[in-house]
């Protein structure tokens, strides 16, 4: 049994993950943390916290929950990679691990996978995100994540890959990475229909979370360590 914090239980993932967790005997909800509420003294007894606010929130939360013995999974946009090597080194020091998750689709984690191969061989390349009018953040944290692997694999500096992001009523949320080659143009999408595409991300990082020392970024860490357990 792993006891969680649900931190941003009002919004639109937060009421996903109640659903998703109803009636799973291993994982159980012991505190839903709003804005009002004070992290450090709502945890009641959790184990793992999953912060789904806003973003710019997650590493203080982060930090907050490893504080206070709580395994950080933070789903919440715009944790900035300089943030990870500081929250590892906390977890560590405490014997706790935790995870920093962009995006909790397999699709998005397999096409980033795809993406870091082909820069061997393709060395021009954009991202287009495209998400609903209400975003509040653009680029999307998952576009920056994906273009910061990018311009690691490809020797570039950071923030210098080109990422557009299109915000207009009626769509969900979508990326593509466009490889230009010589006379060829090859595009990675990966389209989301709905909130049930992060479900197996939470489910895989929950798990992965309870037992992790040291704080990674990513699911793959979690679908790796999902995979490997059959
Ligand atoms: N990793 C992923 O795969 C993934 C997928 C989707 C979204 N996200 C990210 O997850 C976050 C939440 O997304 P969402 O669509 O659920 O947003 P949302 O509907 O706007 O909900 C955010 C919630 O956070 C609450 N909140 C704000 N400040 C808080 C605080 N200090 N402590 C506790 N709760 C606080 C808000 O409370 P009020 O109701 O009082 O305003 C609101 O209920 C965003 O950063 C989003 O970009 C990540």
């Amino acid at each position: 049994m792993t006891k969680i914090a649900l931190i941003g239980p009002n919004g639109r993932m937060g009421r996903f993950v109640e659903g998703l967790l109803e009636g799973r005997e291993e994982l159980e909800i012991v505190a839903r943390i709003g804005r009002s509420d004070d992290l450090a003294s709502s945890l009641n007894g959790a184990q793992v916290g999953l912060d789904l606010t806003v973003a710019g929130l997650g590493a203080d939360h982060a930090r907050t929950l490893l504080d206070h013995g709580v395994r950080p999974l933070i789903g919440t946009s715009g944790v900035d990679p300089a943030e990870d090597a500081p929250l590892d080194a906390l977890a560590r020091s405490k014997g706790l691990g935790g995870l920093i998750v962009p995006n909790f689709c397999l699709g998005v984690w397999l096409q980033q996978r795809l993406a870091l191969d082909a820069t061997r061989f393709l060395k021009s390349v954009e991202i287009v995100e495209e998400h609903y009018s209400g975003k509040v953040d653009a680029p999307s944290g998952t576009a920056k994540d994906t273009a910061a692997q990018l311009e690691q694999a490809l020797g570039r500096q950071p923030g210098s890959l080109g990422v557009h992001a299109v915000r207009v009523d009626g769509l969900y949320s979508n990326q593509q990475i466009i490889f230009g080659g010589t006379g060829e143009v090859l595009r990675l999408t990966h389209q989301t229909f709905g909130l049930e595409a992060f479900g197996s991300g939470i489910l895989a990082s929950l798990g992965y979370v309870a037992q992790a020392q040291g704080v990674a970024r990513g699911v793959g860490h979690a679908f790796e360590w999902s995979a490997a357990r059959g």
